[in-house]
Formats: structure tokens, C-alpha cells, sequence
């Protein structure tokens, strides 16, 4: 069999733009798939912030064949080996961020992302490429399967072509009113009742889940979750009649970027061939980010958070035992920006008590690897996570983490009470700030009692090996499937 040519159309891509764990897959996943001979191209927005966008080339300038004929350019660039086109539209995307600006969407996105959907397809005959595979992810994509069954439905060129959706975080539906989204006027015909979302509106995502070839969650765990009235966010009927066609492929981790021993953002690599390496490394990391954090630098446990400040990631459950929790001799480290609500409150705890927590409003990759490396637990809370990676990236890290047994989190993270000679960190389910006060002070406990044995759990976090390679075989698997 010849081999499987893929479109991958995407909103972000980690190295080009990034605002959370879909950009990190956008750009290990298509090299993964590259180093098993796939032939992949990314395409993307070309947004304003991508880095020297005006001197990648233009290889084309057209208008959208189909109405309302946008005009746009494509630009192309190489990153990692990969062929990546960026769809260049200044109303569209020639402005300060990707999605939002201070903390508010941006009011035409609906009309933003189905001019993307529309435009990664309308390129394809004017570049001469025939994927097999258009692999759609997200809201933002979305429409993409939708458009290649309805708009492309009796367009030889695209007869062969099959669609793969990957859902990051089903949460984010893509909502928007159908009146708005003039741009597609597909949306107006008859039939079109597995998409709306309320009267009047209709929701991306759904269109991609009805839509595509094959679906996929980014974790097993959350495949089953997304089958459930309580895990998929209100979409189970959509999910449950896809079930044949939904897979689950666990996210990998791109090691060239999180790896303690080549990472370039410590200011002490270390690796888990020794007990003495990852001590020493662990320490001195401790002691850089306690000074970057202004936290005392001392040998206390350390928990570290980097993630939005979102329901999602648990803030509910922290929040109300924070304080509590410091009243043990313990420093905790969050990264993050989000909802000014909950960043209010954590600069509150965090002025309570500046002696052990420091809270850094701020998106920063740097002081992300700061806090995997120097921290001893990493707290993932989640309400619920697709998959979840900093959960991985600490593990590779020797920081075990403290995750709610949801999504991913519960694929990835084994608890050492429940599995002491397979641990690799703590987890806890029920859903109360309660449950997650025990499970950090069973790590606390574990931490100061026998720190032998943390020790060898944290080695056995560090040879877990998550590498994209077995995911990428997955989705390999599934392409197979969608192209019999
Ligand atoms: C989203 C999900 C996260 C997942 C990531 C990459 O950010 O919330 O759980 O790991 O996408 O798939």
C-alpha cells in the first residue's frame, strides 16, 4: 500500500503559536507520524503572532471558489521537517491573539474558524495536493468533515479523501448562531439537525463528530467518558452514535522538548540513571525556582501547578483547602493566567502566605519546565482532561503527580496506595476539595516518612516511557481503518 498522505488542519501548533496541551500535539504528532513514512502537512492560521510571518513565502493568492469568495493568501514554512501552510486573511486573523483577548472571546470566531475550515480545503486542488487523510481537530476544525461530505459531496477530486476529528476537550463545542455563519450556507439546507445546538445555532464540534470517518478522544479513558451523560459534556447521544467509529489514542510526550537532561530551560540537567543525579538536579532546580518564586529556599516539599486558571483544572477543589493545606511545612508554585476571579484569589492565599505559596500570573513555557524540574508533586486536580500532559512531562521529571482519576489522568497516573509497587504518583476521585486534601497529604506522608520510598516511585515515574511512537501507530491504525 502506497503511503498514507495526510492534511492535518489544526488552530495551533507548539514552536509556531501556542495556548494549551493541542498545540504540543499539533507538532509531535505529525513528526511522529513522519518518522513511520507518512507523508504529513500542518496547515494553520497565519496569525499575527506567528514568528517572522511576513517572510514566509506566499504560494498562492486566491479567493475562497465557493461564496463568499474571501480572499486569502497562503504562505508556507518548514518547521521540524514538516510542510506548513498558513492561511493568511487580515480581517481574520491580524490581531494580538489567537482566540481572545483579555479573558473575552473574540465576537466573530464562528465566522473566523469557518473561513479557516472552508479554506483548508479550498487549497487543496489549487496546491495539487490529494491527501487520503484530512485530520480535523477540535471546534475550530470542526467543520472540515462536514464541508468535504456536504460542499464536496460530488467533486471528483475529493472523492477519495476520508476525515479523521480528534477531540482535545469536548467541553469547547464551538457554538455559534447559524445566521452569523453566512459563510456557509451549507448550514441552511434541510437535514442539518445532528449540528444545531439550540435553536438557531449550531455547534462545530458537532458537525465534525457527525461528520467524519472516524472520531477520536486523545486517551482511552476519556473515549469511555465522552459515551456517558456525566463525561460528555452534554454531547453523549452524538458520541453514542458514533461508538463503532471512536477510538481512543492516548497522547505522547515529545521528549525533545521535555527531557530533564537536555532540557535547556534548567539550570541543572539531570537523568534517572542515578538516584544521585536526579537528587542533586532535583535540588539545585528547587532552589532556582524557590529563587525566581521568592519562596525561602529551603528542603520542603514542593508542589507545583502550571495550567489555566479554569473550572476545569480543579480550582474548586484547591481553592477552598489551600490554606488549609499550608499549615503543613510545604511551598506550592502555580503558573498560570485564566479567569481573574480565580487568579484574584490565589493572590490573595499567595500574599497570605509568602513564605510557601508563590503564584505567577503569567503564561510562561520557561518557568513551566522551572516548576516540573524543581518541584517534588505536581498538582492536576482536574474537574476532567482529555489527556492531560504535564502529568506525563512530570513524570518524565521525577515530580509525581497528584491528578483526579479522570480522562487521561487515570490512564497515565498510578496511585501508591492503591498500587505501591507500580506507583507513579497519587490520585483521588471523588469530585470535593476534601478528596484532594487527602490525597496531597498521603503524598505529603509519603514525602516525609519514607523518603526511600519515594524515591524509587519517583525513578519508576522517570522510566515510564510515553513516547508518540505507540500513539502515532494508533492513529496509523485508524487512518487503515477510515480509508478500507
Ligand atoms: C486539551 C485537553 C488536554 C489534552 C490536550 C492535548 O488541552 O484539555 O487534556 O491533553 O488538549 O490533546
Amino acid at each position: 500500500m502506497k503511503q498514507i498522505d495526510v492534511w492535518f488542519t489544526v488552530s495551533e501548533v507548539q514552536g509556531i503559536v501556542k495556548t494549551g496541551g493541542l498545540a504540543d500535539v499539533a507538532k509531535a504528532l505529525p513528526i511522529a507520524l513522519k518518522d513511520k513514512g507518512l507523508s504529513v502537512r500542518v496547515v494553520m492560521p497565519a496569525y499575527r503572532s506567528v514568528p517572522d510571518i511576513e517572510s514566509c513565502p506566499i504560494v498562492l493568492d486566491t479567493e475562497l471558489s465557493y461564496w463568499p469568495h474571501t480572499p486569502y493568501k497562503v504562505r508556507s514554512a518548514e518547521f521540524n521537517g514538516i510542510e506548513v501552510f498558513l492561511i493568511d486573511n487580515d480581517d481574520f486573523f491580524n490581531r494580538p491573539e489567537l482566540y481572545a483577548e483579555h479573558n473575552r472571546a473574540y465576537a466573530d470566531n464562528g465566522d473566523r474558524f469557518a473561513f479557516f475550515s472552508s479554506a483548508s480545503l479550498d487549497v487543496l486542488p489549487k496546491l495539487g495536493l490529494k491527501p487520503d487523510v484530512i485530520h480535523a481537530n477540535d471546534w475550530h476544525t470542526g467543520l472540515v468533515p462536514f464541508l468535504l461530505k456536504v460542499r464536496y459531496v460530488s467533486d471528483d477530486y475529493f472523492a477519495d479523501m476520508k476525515s479523521v476529528l480528534t477531540v482535545h476537550n469536548a467541553m469547547f463545542k464551538g457554538v455559534f448562531s447559524a445566521d452569523e455563519l453566512q459563510s456557509i450556507p451549507e448550514l441552511h439546507v434541510s437535514g442539518m439537525e445532528h449540528l444545531q445546538y439550540g435553536y438557531g445555532y449550531i455547534s462545530m464540534l458537532r458537525a465534525g463528530i457527525a461528520y467524519a470517518d472516524r472520531v477520536n478522544a486523545v486517551s482511552p479513558n476519556y473515549a469511555m467518558e465522552l459515551m456517558t451523560p456525566l463525561g460528555s459534556h452534554g454531547l453523549v447521544d452524538d458520541f453514542v452514535s458514533r461508538s463503532r467509529d471512536l477510538y481512543g489514542i492516548l497522547n505522547g510526550c515529545d521528549y525533545s522538548e521535555w527531557n530533564p537532561q537536555t532540557d535547556v530551560y534548567l539550570p541543572k540537567n539531570y537523568d534517572a540513571s542515578s538516584a544521585e543525579s536526579v537528587a542533586e538536579g532535583k535540588l539545585a532546580n528547587k532552589n532556582a525556582l524557590q529563587e525566581s518564586f521568592h519562596l525561602p529556599k529551603r528542603d520542603v516539599p514542593l508542589f507545583g501547578m502550571v495550567c489555566r486558571l479554569t473550572a476545569q483544572k480543579g480550582f474548586h477543589y484547591l481553592l477552598p483547602i489551600l490554606s488549609e493545606f499550608l499549615r503543613n511545612d510545604v511551598q506550592i508554585a502555580i503558573v498560570g493566567t485564566g479567569e481573574p476571579e480565580m487568579a484574584n484569589q490565589l493572590h490573595n492565599i499567595a500574599s497570605q502566605y509568602p513564605e510557601k505559596c508563590a503564584f505567577f500570573e503569567a503564561y510562561s513555557n520557561e518557568y513551566a519546565h522551572l516548576v516540573e524540574a524543581g518541584s517534588d508533586f505536581f498538582l492536576m486536580p482536574s474537574e476532567f482532561e482529555a489527556c492531560g500532559l504535564n502529568q506525563i512531562y512530570s513524570m518524565a521529571y521525577g515530580t509525581l503527580p497528584i491528578v483526579r482519576t479522570v480522562g487521561g489522568l487515570k490512564d497515565t497516573v498510578i496511585d501508591f496506595d492503591r498500587n505501591p509497587d507500580d506507583a507513579t504518583g497519587f490520585s483521588f476521585s471523588d469530585p470535593t476539595p476534601q478528596a484532594l486534601l487527602i490525597c496531597m497529604q498521603r503524598a505529603l506522608i509519603l514525602y516525609l516518612q519514607q523518603p526511600d520510598i519515594y524515591k524509587e516511585v519517583q525513578l519508576r515515574a522517570m522510566s515510564r516511557d510515553f513516547s508518540w511512537s505507540d500513539s502515532a501507530n494508533e492513529y496509523i491504525k485508524m487512518y487503515k481503518n477510515a480509508l478500507m
